[in-house]
């Protein structure tokens, strides 16, 4: 046996598993300086990492670039070798330089990980064929949640599981500035330290008006669904314009106000559609302990029952670790499975969805708040009224927009001025029912 084998299988069994291939990382700011991190910790060195790409090498980093004068660290994405079967892990935000990066290592048959939402919601398809025609690979885990396996655990569900609707609190930027706020603390302090917390993106009005975690529902709906992301039809709403003004409402009602994303399988149309509003939420509801900058993902399906995950959903190291998730299974795949524990390459499933350009429908027309429930007909024994939801609806000023009667359940809309769009959602709310007296007061 020669000594590099020797020393491949040594390695191989020292990390229970194939040895991470050499790459070249784009971006070395809060997550990919995380990674870099992570990598001279697990490995005692960062030889592995062969090229880095910043703007500014001199800037004081908490992660030290490698010595400037090895030729390792790069200013310009051109002078990032990313061709020839590389695997890249792109870190850097937006759409340039990482759309050509990702262009030129996935048209040469590289993989390309990366932790970019906006990226992938815009141009995921594109990346996905020119991977499926190069034989090259596109990842995305840290993309959605930092650390919370959510993409894994939609990619890895069989389709026979019939997904019904996933739900999530995916920005951990605006779960933190609310969580914040519901302590005390003022909008500007609290901003300030999501953003020395590395949580915030490079522009943060894209964590607090929705847009983040639109792009990140889109691509739940790909992976789960086959819907390419820019056909995914969000309706937008993010924490401004008055998010201390949301807080005083939600705690007047003795709620908590979170950031909800949700999107449904396609129509009978192919329409996929999603939504992403603050929705006042029970003090004892799932989503109200998702805390600080935590995500929560709840995926109904029709026949696994309801799977749930969450975890940090944003920060360096959490995301780093989802990057190096996708790069264990680099070196799996690498390996041709051996350990006997690789799984099928991220298997995205497109289908056609109609009008692409039409596909955008965001931002919410109404100037009202919205308040939506479900349940079984009022009036029906079996029907548990919640005392605590009865509190919250008889403060609130409502209305009755909208009932749907379909197969035996009542779904009610309601506007209201003082408090957001109610989401009791899952089981509770298959439990909950409005309370004939309080429908009468919405109807008026
Ligand atoms: P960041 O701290 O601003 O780091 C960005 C890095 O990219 C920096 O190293 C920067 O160089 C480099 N860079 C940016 N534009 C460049 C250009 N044109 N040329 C060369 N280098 C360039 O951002 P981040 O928070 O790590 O986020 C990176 C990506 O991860 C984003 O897509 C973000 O959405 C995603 N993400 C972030 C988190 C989080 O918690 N922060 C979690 C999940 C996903 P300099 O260092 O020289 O400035
Ligand atoms: N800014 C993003 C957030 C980072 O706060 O969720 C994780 O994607």
């Amino acid at each position: 046996m020669s000594s590099a084998v020797e020393a491949a299988r040594t390695e191989e069994a020292r990390q229970g598993g194939p040895p991470l291939p050499p790459l070249v990382l784009a971006g070395c700011g809060t997550v990919g300086g995380a990674l870099l991190g992570l990598i001279r910790e697990g490995r005692g060195s960062d030889d592995l990492v062969r090229s880095i790409l910043v703007r500014d090498p001199a800037r004081e980093r908490p992660e030290p670039l490698p010595d400037p004068d090895g030729g390792r660290v790069v200013t310009r994405p051109s002078e990032l070798p990313v061709e020839g079967g590389r695997v890249v892990v792109e870190a850097l935000g937006g759409i340039r330089p990482a759309l050509g990066l990702a262009r030129r290592t996935l048209a040469g048959g590289g993989t390309f990980i990366t932790a970019n939402k906006s990226l992938v919601a815009e141009h995921g398809t594109e990346l996905e064929a020119l991977a499926a025609k190069s034989g090259g690979r596109l990842a995305f885990e840290a993309a959605v949640g930092g650390g919370m396996p959510v993409v894994r655990l939609l990619r890895d569900l069989p389709d026979a599981a019939r997904v019904r609707r996933i739900e999530g609190i995916l920005n951990g930027t605006s779960n933190y500035l609310l969580d914040e706020l519901h302590a005390g603390r003022s909008w500007s302090e609290a901003l300030q330290s999501a953003r020395a917390l590395g949580y915030a993106e490079a522009d943060p009005s894209r964590d607090v008006d929705g847009r983040d975690a639109a792009d990140k529902i889109r691509l739940l709906a790909w992976v789960a669904f086959g819907v390419p992301p820019a056909h995914v039809r969000v309706t937008r709403r993010g924490i401004l314009p008055d998010p201390e003004a949301l807080v005083a409402e939600a705690r007047a009602l003795g709620g908590v106000v979170r950031l909800l994303a949700r999107v449904d399988p396609p129509d009978g149309a192919g329409i996929c559609r999603a939504r992403v509003e603050p929705c006042l939420v029970p003090r004892d509801s799932p989503w109200a302990d998702v805390r600080g900058a935590d995500n929560r993902a709840r995926v109904s399906t029709a026949r696994a029952g309801t799977l749930s995950v969450s975890g940090p959903g944003a920060g360096g190291q959490a995301t780093a670790l989802s990057l190096l998730t996708d790069l264990g299974d680099e070196a799996l795949r690498r390996a041709g499975g051996s350990g006997g524990l690789a799984r099928p390459v991220f298997p995205v499933r497109t289908i056609v969805a109609p009008d692409p350009d039409s596909s955008r429908a965001e931002g919410h027309p109404a100037e009202r708040w919205h308040l939506s429930l479900e349940g079984k007909i009022p009036g029906h024994p079996e029907i548990e009224v919640r005392p605590r939801l009865e509190r919250i609806l008889a403060r609130a000023d409502i209305r009755l927009v909208d009932v749907d009667r379909d197969s035996g359940r009542l779904r009610t809309v309601l506007e209201t001025r003082h408090a957001p769009r109610v989401d009791l959602v899952g089981e509770r709310l298959r439990a909950l029912a409005l309370e004939p007296r309080l429908l009468r007061l919405a109807e008026r």
